[in-house]
């Protein structure tokens, strides 16, 4: 979870992920929603298997 300006850690707010070093907002599917950051955040296959979750790296 880290910002693809300069890879700050991102912190969650109301529906989406916010870096405070900068100002860039992505939305929970990864998308910029406010620069300086240009390119979306990596995403990682999960599933949900009952109480197990699977997150492929
Ligand atoms: S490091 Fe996140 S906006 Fe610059």
């Amino acid at each position: 979870m880290k910002c693809t300006h300069r890879a700050n850690p991102l912190n969650a707010s109301d529906g989406g992920l916010y870096c405070t070093l900068h100002g860039s907002r992505f939305d929970l599917d990864g998308n910029v929603v406010a620069e300086p950051a240009t390119q979306p955040l990596k995403k990682y296959p999960v599933v949900v298997n009952n109480s197990l979750i699977q997150i492929s790296i």
